[in-house]
């Protein structure tokens, strides 16, 4: 059976008492329950913090926005997907549209950032999701066909079982447009039917794949009742203690 799982993906946001008072009050908000995995990615630099502070909760788990893609070097400034284990982060995003799109990076980087969170047992949630040009040119499930085949269909059935998927239309992300829990529904039970193409039925029946694009308290017991969302990528709305909270407790 797959998870379901709630992530806040706080991007470039929060110092680290202020993240530490988040953590606190959505950790005093939501019920102590392994029904639902929660993950909070804060940026890099809190990340052995908050994994330390919520070490207590084991339906609570940290995750990385990014890692690079080759473990170790001459490489100022970045962080590896090594680095990010040794932090006690059992999760890293990779391929957010904010790397792909301020970072250029593409679906070829992105199979590599994949390779290496894995072997250093991180399980990628892995992002992907259309632009507006493409949503209107009626190519979306084709533009999400390959960054799922590009970024994802090299990893052996073993390994695709540790990953998550993150669909993210890029003209919802930040937006305040959300993706309607029919277009959303559309769209993941395509991704699920071209992974059971792939891997089978049953590696598509076990892979969480995850809603984001400006879901909040309001929209996200909707979305989550459709049979295959299992869960929600939240941004905006997690920085919040009260309306990531609530998203967790509409689930
Ligand atoms: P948003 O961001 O919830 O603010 O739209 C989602 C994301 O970028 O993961």
């Amino acid at each position: 059976m797959r998870r379901k799982i709630v992530a806040g993906n706080w991007k470039m946001n929060k110092t680290l008492s202020q993240g530490h008072i988040l953590v606190d009050e959505i950790l005093s908000l939501t019920n102590v329950s392994t029904d639902i995995l929660k993950i909070i990615a804060p940026p890099f630099i809190h990340l052995a913090s908050v994994s330390e502070q919520l070490s207590s909760r084991t339906d609570f788990a940290v995750a990385a926005q990014d890692c690079h893609h080759i473990n170790s070097g001459a490489y100022t400034g970045e962080v590896s997907a090594e680095m990010i284990a040794s932090s006690g982060a059992k999760f890293v995003i990779i391929g957010h549209s904010e790397r792909r799109l301020y970072a250029a990076e593409n679906n070829e980087l992105l199979a590599q950032k994949v390779n290496i969170a894995l072997a250093n047992n991180l399980s990628p949630i892995f992002c992907i999701g259309e632009n507006s040009d493409e949503r209107n040119a009626n190519i979306h499930l084709e533009a999400v066909r390959t960054q799922i085949k590009e970024g994802l269909f090299h990893l052996s059935p073993a390994d695709f079982n540790k990953v998550i998927i993150a669909y993210e239309p890029v003209w919802a992300i930040g937006t305040g447009l959300t993706a309607t829990s029919h277009q959303a529904q559309g769209v993941h039970n395509f991704i699920r039917t071209e992974i059971n193409k792939k891997y089978g039925k049953e590696i598509s029946e076990n892979c969480s794949i995850l809603y984001g694009g400006s879901c909040n308290a309001s929209n996200a017991k909707e979305l989550f009742s459709c049979i295959d969302i299992d869960g929600g990528l939240i941004g905006g709305a997690s920085l919040k203690s009260a309306d990531f909270a609530a998203i967790i407790n509409s689930y």
